[in-house]
Order: C-alpha cells, then sequence, then structure tokens
C-alpha cells in the first residue's frame, strides 16, 4: 500500500516515514515543500499524479498557534482551502483521505475527555482553521478520516519536550502552567494508529466511521509533563531544572488554550485494535532519544 503524507520535517510525517520504512506492507512517500506547497493548490494533482497512491495522509499544517492570530488568512489558506483541494483530488482519483486535526476544535470546558459527538467551539484562529479543514474534507470525500490528536511529542521537530530540555541548559528554574489538561501524544503512536486504520481500510474497502479522537493515554497538565521530563531526563544524566507550577493568566501567550481538552480515544481503539502508549512511558521515550543525540536537545 503506498501512502502520500503531506510534509516531511514534521513530527508526525517523520513518524509515519519512520515507522513506513518498517513496515513489511506500506510504502510512506512523504512530500513537503517546494513539490507540494500548502499555500500553493496548483502543486497538488502532480504530486498526486506522480507518486500515484492508495491513500493520503495530510500531516502538514500550519501550526503556529500563537503566529495564527496575526495572519487568520494564511492560516485558512493552509489548515482549510489545502484539506479541501486534497480532498476534492483525492475523491477524483477514487482513493481515501485521512486529514489529521486538533484538540483545539474544542473550548476545554468540558469536564469529561471529548468523544468525537461533542460540540466543536473553538476559540482561536488555529482550532477555527482546523475545524473549517475537517468540514472540508468531510464535504469533499466521503471515503475519509478526520483524526484528532493532541499535545504531541517526539524527538522531532519542535515540541514540549525539547523545550523544556533545552531550557533546562540554561536556566535554574522554569515556570510551566499547571491549570491546562490534556493527552500527551508521542507521535510515533499517532503513525502506527493511522497505519493500522490504513490497513484495515485496504481490508474492509471502506471507513466505517469518519472522525476519531487519537491521543495518548492518562492526563496530564503542562507542569506534570515538565517535572516529568526533566525528572527523566536528570536520571539519565541529561540537563535538568527545577519546575515551579503557574496558572494560565500568569502565562501571556496570543492565542488563549483550552483548559481541559483531553481526548477520549475509546472508539479508535474498538475500531482499529489499537492503543496509544500511557503518556509518562512515551515521554521517557522521548527523552532517552533526545539524550542519546545531545544536538536535538540543543536545537
Ligand atoms: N503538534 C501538536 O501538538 C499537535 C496537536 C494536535 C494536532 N496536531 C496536528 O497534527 C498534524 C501534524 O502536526 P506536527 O506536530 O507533525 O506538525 P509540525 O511538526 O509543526 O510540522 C508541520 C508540517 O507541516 C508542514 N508544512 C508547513 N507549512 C507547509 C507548507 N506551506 N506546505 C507544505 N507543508 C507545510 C511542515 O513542512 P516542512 O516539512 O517543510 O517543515 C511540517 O512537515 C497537524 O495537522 C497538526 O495540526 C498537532
Amino acid at each position: 500500500m503506498k501512502i502520500l503524507v503531506t510534509g516531511t520535517a514534521g513530527q508526525v510525517a517523520r513518524a509515519l516515514a519512520a515507522r513506513g520504512a518498517t513496515h513489511p506492507d506500506i510504502q510512506i512517500v512523504a512530500v513537503g515543500r517546494p513539490d507540494l506547497d500548502l499555500e500553493d493548490l496548483s502543486t497538488f494533482a502532480p504530486v498526486l499524479r506522480s507518486v500515484g497512491p492508495d491513500l493520503v495522509i495530510n500531516a502538514a499544517a500550519h501550526t503556529g498557534v500563537d503566529q495564527q492570530e496575526d495572519e487568520p488568512d494564511r492560516a485558512f489558506r493552509m489548515n482549510a482551502e489545502a484539506p479541501a483541494e486534497l480532498a476534492r483530488l483525492t475523491r477524483s482519483a477514487g482513493i481515501p483521505i485521512v486529514q489529521i486535526s486538533t484538540d483545539y476544535v474544542f473550548d476545554g470546558t468540558s469536564t469529561h475527555p471529548y468523544v468525537e459527538s461533542d460540540a466543536p467551539n473553538p476559540q482561536t484562529v488555529y482550532g477555527r482553521s482546523k475545524l473549517a479543514g475537517e468540514e472540508a474534507v468531510r464535504a469533499g470525500n466521503p471515503d475519509h478520516l478526520v483524526v484528532r490528536t493532541a499535545w504531541v511529542v517526539s524527538p522531532y521537530g519542535r515540541n514540549f519536550v525539547k523545550t523544556m530540555l533545552s531550557l533546562a541548559q540554561t536556566r535554574d528554574t522554569l515556570q510551566v502552567v499547571s491549570d491546562q489538561f490534556g493527552n500527551p501524544t508521542e507521535a510515533h503512536d499517532i503513525a502506527d494508529g493511522l497505519l493500522c486504520a490504513a490497513m484495515a481500510r485496504r481490508r474492509d474497502r471502506s471507513f466505517r466511521q469518519g472522525t476519531y479522537h487519537l491521543a495518548g493515554q492518562g492526563k496530564a497538565s503542562w507542569y506534570e509533563l515538565a517535572q516529568h521530563v526533566l525528572a527523566t531526563s536528570a536520571e539519565l544524566g541529561g540537563p535538568t531544572a527545577a519546575v515551579a507550577p503557574i496558572s494560565s493568566d500568569m502565562w501571556q501567550a496570543k492565542a488563549a488554550r483550552p483548559a481541559n481538552s483531553q481526548l477520549n480515544s475509546g472508539a479508535f481503539e474498538s475500531d482499529f485494535h489499537y492503543r496509544t502508549g500511557r503518556w509518562r512511558e512515551r515521554a521517557a521515550d522521548v527523552v532517552q532519544a533526545l539524550l542519546k543525540d545531545s544536538v536535538h536537545v540543543a536545537s
């Protein structure tokens, strides 16, 4: 099965490429800028023609949550118009599309982990543009999956674990928000889940349900995640620092983050027989991988 993945350097794109390299039945072809540019829709058709995939996973996006508050047009171009065009093209080609989305489509006021039937209510340009991308894919290609994930960490790209390890090299104490909760999710777990879904699609000839949640097991605050990352690093002889809890109103960011955006991944688990790892173990794996190559921690 040949899968076209959009983006090359992103966390999920790299994890998919890594998993695909060892999967006997799957070939991942990751294509990013300039050949496939979310800001230039005319680049999509030639890539689809030359790769000839059985499935497209749209892992590329504008992910700068704060930056997007200043550039909503660009956010909607990349996160909504680009998926719309990919959905149109995949439908014409008679192939399915998987659109990756986010916990930020929710407002974070729920008292339970969000299920797929909960009403979205995004509070940021990022969340609104990603929700528009979901809707565009649902409308554009009936043979689709929308997979919402959250708090992605990995040895790749930019993410919270890398930021904590990097800051710990120069600071004694890190102030970290303790009143926002979610599910830290290792990018390889997302890749494994998506590949399970892809194999199921090949067997069953259609996706059974359009929208799923796929996030790490267990609830964390950013503060708990930071503490765990730096304690693990200390155990392994890496950089460490004290962590001081602060409330979200002490952290000035352009885009408001959801207070509680935990996702319930039960439907994905029962339909595709795949469960992500527990966040503590998977975050520790990321720390270990990064410390093996200290160049990554510094970058
Ligand atoms: N990161 C999170 O915490 C998080 C949480 C929830 C949902 N998600 C969603 O999960 C998906 C994957 O996120 P991620 O963490 O892997 O993102 P990431 O590490 O920030 O990578 C973003 C990807 O988008 C690509 N990209 C950006 N601008 C592009 C353009 N103009 N044309 C083509 N590609 C472009 C990047 O390309 P290059 O390869 O050229 O850099 C990169 O591959 C996204 O849909 C995101 O919204 C992420």
